[in-house]
């Protein structure tokens, strides 16, 4: 398989992964072949790249950490939980029913986490865009428990960090959509208002009796920044809960790595130098360390351009040495096609990554 932008798609590409929309259901499932009518859907859905089958690349596969059926039921719990706390009417009884489906959904993921310590974390699903927003919430969360586990944390506290963190934004539910969806810039008013979402999620969460006092905390505090320079208490250092700030490092990831309707999603790669440049001043760099050591900066099935002007796919990845994966190579500096071969750039250390094409 290989990732390709949908601006390249072509009809009778097929694809390699199913797509899935805001109810976690497949929207179109894998082998579907392309066609002009289905390419101007997805790009009316708001998809932005798809995986399709390529005979170069049929043994490459990049198989999310989490199964996608796994992560579809979650990211279709958190939008019920969100949609159920949207109604004026508030049913008890069916929020704990979800609370403790969200608890299983943490159950079931904390243990492929366990299970997957040692490989690199990939998360890869593609969904339509409305929902963007539980699907955020929902990679935060995995995010956030990526770390934790890889900083030894007990499962409890891994366990208050990932049910925060999956409805961390759910305050946006009180911040009209005209300001949520608007694709300009904020007026200094709506972005004060924007602001108020931590506090409209803490008051929604610390009410809820099923839901850890720890984790609506996690909703307050997700925006405040080491040097004081966040929002909305201004908190500095150790005034900042220590879940708040693994959140704040997930969160601005998973948002950089998204699709907006402002800009175009980047790289994990340039997403993670964009976090560093913010070390120590808004966000705790050792926070930044366990997870840049645990994900995946190069995907599989993305193709890159080498310093020696070869065109190549990323096939895997080298745990030791993230920012150097495997690749292979398709195309020579002059563009003209060659036999595949491999190159490991954990051992070809005078070759770089120079572009990414997506
Ligand atoms: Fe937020």
């Amino acid at each position: 398989m290989r990732m390709v932008s949908l601006y390249h798609c072509r009809p009778g590409m097929r694809l390699a992964k199913s797509i899935f929309s805001v109810d976690g259901r497949v929207l179109l499932a894998k082998d579907m072949e392309l066609t002009d009518t289905l390419i101007r859907k997805l790009e009316e859905c708001g998809v932005t790249y798809v995986y399709i089958q390529d005979p170069l690349f049929d043994d490459v596969q990049a198989e999310p950490t989490i199964p996608d059926e796994l992560s579809a039921q979650a990211v279709n719990t958190i939008r019920q939980l969100f949609q159920m706390q949207a109604q004026t009417f508030q049913n008890h009884i069916a929020w704990n029913k979800l609370v403790r489906e969200l608890e299983n959904v943490f159950e079931s993921v904390y243990r492929e986490i366990l299970q997957n310590q040692h490989t690199m974390f990939c998360l890869n699903q593609i969904y339509t865009y409305d929902a963007y927003l539980y699907k955020h919430c929902y990679q935060v969360g995995v995010y956030a428990m990526v770390m934790a586990v890889q900083l030894g944390f007990p499962k409890e506290k891994v366990r208050e960090i990932a049910l925060g963190s999956f409805l961390h934004d759910i305050g946006k539910l009180c911040i009209p959509r005209e300001i949520i969806n608007k694709p300009g810039r904020l007026t200094p008013q709506e972005y004060e208002e924007v602001q108020r979402h931590t506090v409209y999620g803490y008051d929604i969460l610390r009410q809820k009796r099923s839901f850890p006092l720890l984790s609506a905390h996690i909703a307050l505090q997700h925006h405040e920044r080491l040097d004081g320079s966040g929002y909305p208490r201004k908190l500095k250092g150790d005034e900042i809960h220590e879940y708040a700030k693994m959140v704040a490092v997930a969160d601005v990831y998973d948002a950089l790595t998204s699709r907006r309707s402002y800009r175009k999603a980047l790289l994990p790669s340039v997403a993670m130098e964009w976090l560093y440049a913010g070390s120590g001043r808004q966000f705790e760099t050792r926070y930044l360390a366990a997870f840049r050591n645990a994900i995946v900066l190069y995907p599989v099935g993305l193709t890159v351009k080498l310093s020696t002007g070869e065109r190549a796919v990323v096939v895997d990845n080298n745990t030791s040495a993230p920012q150097r994966p495997i690749v292979r190579i398709f195309e020579d500096a002059e563009g003209r096609a060659v036999v595949p071969y491999e190159l490991d750039l954990s051992k070809a250390l005078t070759v770089q990554i120079t572009q990414v094409e997506i």
